[in-house]
């Protein structure tokens, strides 16, 4: 009796932590066990522990990662040969210490790469085109480094949390006197992303700043976004000379500001490109004092509408509009080139699209972003796909939907607690590679297999790169003949007909494995678990059975307390996800009257006792 009351109490304790764990959990867990992850170690070539790594696409399945004093070339391409981590010299192999990589764009004419490296405390650095071979071209910057962007023969550069120095750069390559600084003196600025925007010759800076204000009811950061002009050439010899006459920054805005709830610090920027180039949208991932993640998009028109329209502060009556792109920044009237050396900040915030509120809301720990699009064919609508990474190693997959994100998938490509350094979606490939110190590792975003071998599998997935293929039978990639229904999950779809029966779907009554069980002995059935968003159930004779959900090694337990002649019968793990029903597996047990039958007590209590303790532990 007295484990009937456990068991009640642990089936309690495990549906009231379901319930607080909300409906926003993965859909499936991708391990090793289900997907072979390509990977390629790192660590064995350096002698030096990572904080940074960056990824940057070669040609296809290819991929350059550099950080520290090292940069290496990965094949990902199957069928690889011997020497397919490549290690590529940078200038400081020749210095000895404190040198490292401190901007890596990609480069051009036939120079895959642009790799800048510098000495620490020094403000030169020095940057080299490279292609394959190691062959290079090199010139001296600056200084200031990621995140940055390389447009022609103009590097766009920033410095963070460097006292008195932070902010936007400009040098123009063989040409180290041609450069631009920041017009103030700025510290505890964190930048994340810039962007250029050809379309109005403007340039976007999306970064962190921490505040100095003493008031602890103010946040610790405010996120910014600023502009300058690319044109820009600073002002005159008195004013700004070779500092922006054009920057402006502006708050964006991420929570809920009828509850003046908002998240402040922005960790990571993702960029998806309109179909006509004309509005791209910006995802952002922020996180507040609490640990929560939140994901807010804007529009690129959105933003270049505040910095036309809004006015800056502090208002004053000025000559012309502050931050507009000029021809000739050098002659602009003296009171605007003095008011803009005190770094203007627009009136109006950047409000996500629709001023809507964030997309995605979560207590997992997210660290990047990036974002992916699926076209749809034949007049169906295209999908956005955000790619998360959280702080434990781990990888979300989530399906963008204004109303309700679906997390499709979570993959686990590294050990548990892994921390991870960057993330790259190659979108033409659509793969995604995960780095952390140790190794780079490749997720094929169409592994579709994974999902199940049926199409009810497949359309539940409402994975916009998947579909069924009707001809092959299986869930592949997402093509114009797929069955595919990734707004509803509508497993309907599969058949043109009612809900699927069970008895049609999964093992068929024959199957059943057969075990036979001696008198008064305990035995456990095993229910792999596959969706996170389903029901399982352990049925016998029409009635349910109680079980537990081992959350460790994700199956449900049905256990048989001392086995008797009523026990005996057909046990199915029945699955149900929406109005979907399945037989997962399915037992035929029978009583043997032989004495000390397979599985003895004292394992089986055993085993119990680790399962509550799991449970209880979790
Ligand atoms: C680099 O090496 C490849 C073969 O490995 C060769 O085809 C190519 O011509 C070389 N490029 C240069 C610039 O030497
Ligand atoms: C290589 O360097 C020269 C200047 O020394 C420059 O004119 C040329 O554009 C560079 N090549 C590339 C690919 O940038
Ligand atoms: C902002 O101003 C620029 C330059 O006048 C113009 O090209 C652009 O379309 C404007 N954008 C918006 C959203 O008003
Ligand atoms: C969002 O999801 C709901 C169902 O959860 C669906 O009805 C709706 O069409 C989806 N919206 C978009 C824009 O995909």
């Amino acid at each position: 009796m007295a484990n009937v009351g456990l068991f009640l109490l642990v089936l309690l304790i495990i549906t009231l932590q379901s319930m607080a764990e909300g409906f926003h959990k993965a859909r499936l867990k991708l391990t090793e066990r289900e997907i072979t992850f390509p990977r390629w170690p790192l660590v064995e070539q350096m002698d030096e522990h990572l904080t940074t790594l960056k990824l940057i696409l070669g040609s296809k399945d290819e991929i350059y990662a550099g950080g520290g004093r090292h940069l290496f070339r990965l094949n990902f391409q199957k069928n690889q040969g011997q020497t397919m981590v490549q290690r590529i010299p940078i200038p400081c192999d020749t210095v000895k210490t404190d040198c490292g990589i401190t901007v890596m764009q990609p480069g051009r004419d036939g120079y895959p790469l642009f790799v800048c490296t510098a000495v620490k405390e020094v403000q030169q650095g020095t940057c080299c085109y490279k292609d394959v071979n190691g062959s290079t071209n090199c010139t001296s910057i600056y200084g200031g480094g990621e995140p940055a962007l390389l447009t022609g023969e103009i590097l766009y550069t920033t410095q963070s949390g460097v006292k008195d120095k932070d902010g936007i750069y400009r040098t123009r390559l063989y040409n180290v006197k041609d450069q631009m600084k920041p017009p103030s003196s700025r510290s505890d600025q964190q930048y994340v992303k810039i962007i250029e925007r050809k379309l109005v010759s403007k340039l976007y800076a999306f970064y962190t700043e921490k505040n100095h204000d003493k008031d602890p009811d103010s946040d610790i950061f405010t996120p910014r976004v600023s502009q300058v002009c690319m044109a820009d050439l600073g002002g005159s010899k008195e004013t700004l000379q070779f500092q922006w006459t054009s920057q402006l920054s502006s708050r964006l805005s991420c929570g809920d500001p009828s509850r003046k709830l908002y998240y402040t610090e922005l960790l990571d920027v993702a960029v998806l490109p309109s179909e006509d180039g004309a509005d791209a949208r910006v995802y952002g991932l922020f996180r507040n004092g609490w640990e929560m993640r939140a994901v807010c998009v804007y529009a690129m028109n959105d933003i270049d509408g505040v910095f036309n329209n809004s006015s800056p502060k502090p208002t004053k009556t000025l000559s012309r509009r502050p931050g507009e792109c000029v021809q000739e920044s050098r002659n602009l009237p003296s009171d605007l080139l003095i008011y803009m050396r005190n770094d203007p900040e627009m009136e109006d915030w950047v409000g996500p699209i629709g001023h809507s509120n964030p997309l995605l809301v979560s207590r997992s720990q997210y660290s990047h972003i990036q974002v992916g699009r699926v076209e749809g064919t034949e007049g169906q609508e295209g999908h956005n796909v955000l790619l998360l990474s959280t702080e434990c190693g781990a990888v979300h997959k989530v399906l963008e939907n204004s109303s309700d994100p679906f997390i499709i998938a979570e993959y686990h490509p590294f050990k548990p607690g892994t921390h991870i350094l960057s993330m790259l979606l190659d979108s033409s490939q659509k793969k995604l590679y995960v780095s952390s110190n140790a190794e780079v590792v490749q997720i094929d975003l169409r592994n579709c297999n994974v999902y199940g071998d049926q199409c009810a599998d497949c359309i539940l997935a409402r994975d916009p790169y998947c579909g069924w293929d009707r001809n092959q039978k299986r869930c592949s990639t997402y093509s114009e003949d797929s069955i595919q229904d990734v707004e509803d999950g509508n497993v309907h779809k599969c058949t043109d007909g009612p809900v699927i029966d069970p008895s049609t779907e999964g093992p068929q009554q024959g199957d059943a494995d057969t075990i036979d069980i001696s008198e008064s002995s305990r035995h456990f059935l095993p229910c792999p678990v596959h969706s996170h968003h389903a029901e399982y159930r352990w049925m016998q004779g029409g009635e349910e059975r109680q079980s537990i959900m081992d959350s460790q090694q994700e199956q449900l337990v049905l256990l048989i307390d001392g086995m008797r002649a009523e026990d005996e019968g057909l046990y199915q793990c029945e699955a149900r996800e929406g109005d979907y029903r399945k037989t997962v597996v399915q037992y035929e047990l029978r009583m043997s009257s032989a004495v000390g039958g397979l599985k003895s007590s004292p394992l089986a209590l055993a085993l119990l006792l680790l399962l509550l303790l799991f449970t209880l532990l979790r």
